[in-house]
């Protein structure tokens, strides 16, 4: 039996399909050069946006063919990711059905945590690996499906990340990606379990919401937890003025720098949301050079109004504040982001805010989106998607001209 795996969409999907591969070679099957030489075929979908979910609509349907009545050797299609995490968390059953409709050739729609996802990840690259540290996201930023896709945020437990980290070190590895929705907020669950554990409160622990580490069973979850709660008893929430409240503890500090003095070349993370970019954060990465110097920093919108649609937490010019204070604490500093143009009620006047900070922060690179509704968020649900498809095409432009300056890029 041999098996094939298309991956759609981000790191995080890439680094879920290495575990899945690893789980269809351990029941014996080997890789298929392309799709017509598998029996299996495995789709990893994406549905970021909906030009992510037509491609996976596309790409099923023309594997069809390959169920054809004359075809000896007729593959199983296998469907999982985030379309089948969306599907699995909306009750009404609306989606499930949506996308059976759209891909009726696929024999089975699987949750990925139900592919194997226990296993060791069979990596490719001998260099560079990607360790996922928590999956899901408690944001919901109003455009955002993941919340959806993914579910809650939950973080693995500190030593299997440490664990992983140093069998990579000791493979030889030398660049190490920490992955999550949202690294900044690692651990936040952690603690909160552990704080649970002291009080002796009766709690369930480890049980579903942490399905898809599920390795650890209730016992060492609890240990792990009490340890990291001793160890890091001094993490204290930080008040943030403009929310009006404190923000949530998290380990990643301990974390990252923990893995960057294992001794990597280099250690990088993404993705980290601006409103909790913590200074102890910066002071890691500022104090560890082998730490990446090219931080990914999503803003969205560089107008306030648009920020606070889109339920962002930080202001304009709360992330231009944290940009700065970036740049004075580490050398060479690069910053990255992704921006949405055209999100729902965005005024001419609002997107020059946007293309005002771009000239501010000076950013490398922008993955620069439309924005486009997606099933079940807030903002599908309580706002219009009413700025034309011309105008978001032409904000699209502007503004990867103005970071991205592809005309000076291609000479
Ligand atoms: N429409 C357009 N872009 C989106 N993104 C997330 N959701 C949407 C959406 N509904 C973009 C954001 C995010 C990146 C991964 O994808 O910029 O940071
Ligand atoms: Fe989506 Fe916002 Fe979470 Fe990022 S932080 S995954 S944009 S909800």
């Amino acid at each position: 039996m041999k098996y094939f795996i298309k991956t759609f969409g981000c790191q995080q999907n890439a680094a879920d399909s290495e575990r899945v591969e690893a789980a269809l070679a351990a029941r014996g099957m080997t890789k298929a050069k392309d799709y017509t030489d598998a029996d299996y075929i495995v789709i990893n979908t994406c549905m970021i946006r909906e030009s992510a979910e037509n491609r996976v609509y596309g790409l099923v349907n023309n594997l069809s063919k390959l169920k054809s009545a004359g075809r000896q050797r007729k593959p199983k299609i296998i469907v999982t990711g985030c379309m089948t995490g969306l599907a699995v968390r909306d009750k009404s059953g609306k989606f499930l059905r949506k996308i059976r409709k759209a891909m009726p050739v696929v024999d089975e729609f699987m949750p990925i945590e139900e592919t194997g996802f226990d296993h060791q990840p069979l990596r490719q690259d001998k260099e560079n690996a990607w360790i996922p540290i928590s999956n899901g996201c408690n944001n919901f930023c109003t455009y955002c499906v993941v919340p959806f896709t993914r579910g809650r945020e939950v973080s693995r437990p500190y030593e299997d990340i440490m664990t992983e980290a140093k069998e990579l070190k000791a493979k030889g590895y030398k660049n190490i990606t920490l992955l999550g929705q949202n690294v900044n907020s690692y651990g936040a669950d952690l603690i909160q379990h552990a704080n649970v554990i002291l009080e002796g409160a009766q709690r369930p622990i480890g049980s579903k919401r942490c399905y898809r580490f599920a390795k650890s069973d209730l016992a060492s979850l609890q240990h792990d937890n009490n340890r990291t709660m001793k160890q890091w008893n001094n993490v204290k929430p930080v008040f943030v003025k403009h929310l009006g409240r404190y923000r949530i503890p998290t380990l990643f500090p301990y974390l990252l720098e923990d893995v960057a003095n294992l001794g990597f070349d280099k250690v990088d993370f993404i993705s980290s949301n601006p409103w909790d970019f913590s200074d102890e954060l910066i002071n890691v990465i500022a104090r560890n050079k082998n730490i990446t110097r090219t931080i990914h920093l999503p803003v969205q919108s560089g107008d306030t109004n648009v920020l606070k649609r889109m339920n962002r937490w930080y202001t304009r010019d709360e992330y231009l504040k944290l940009v700065t204070n970036l740049k004075f604490k580490i050398s060479n500093l690069k910053l990255t982001t992704d921006i949405i143009v055209g999100f729902c009620g965005e005024t001419e006047e609002e997107f020059q805010h946007t293309v005002d900070l771009c000239k501010k922060v000076g950013f490398q690179v922008a993955y620069i989106s439309q924005y486009s509704p997606r099933f079940g968020t807030a903002a599908t649900k309580t706002m219009k998607d009413d700025v034309p498809h011309a105008v978001k095409e032409k904000r699209w432009r502007i503004l990867e001209n103005l970071v991205n300056k592809p005309h000076l890029k291609h000479k």
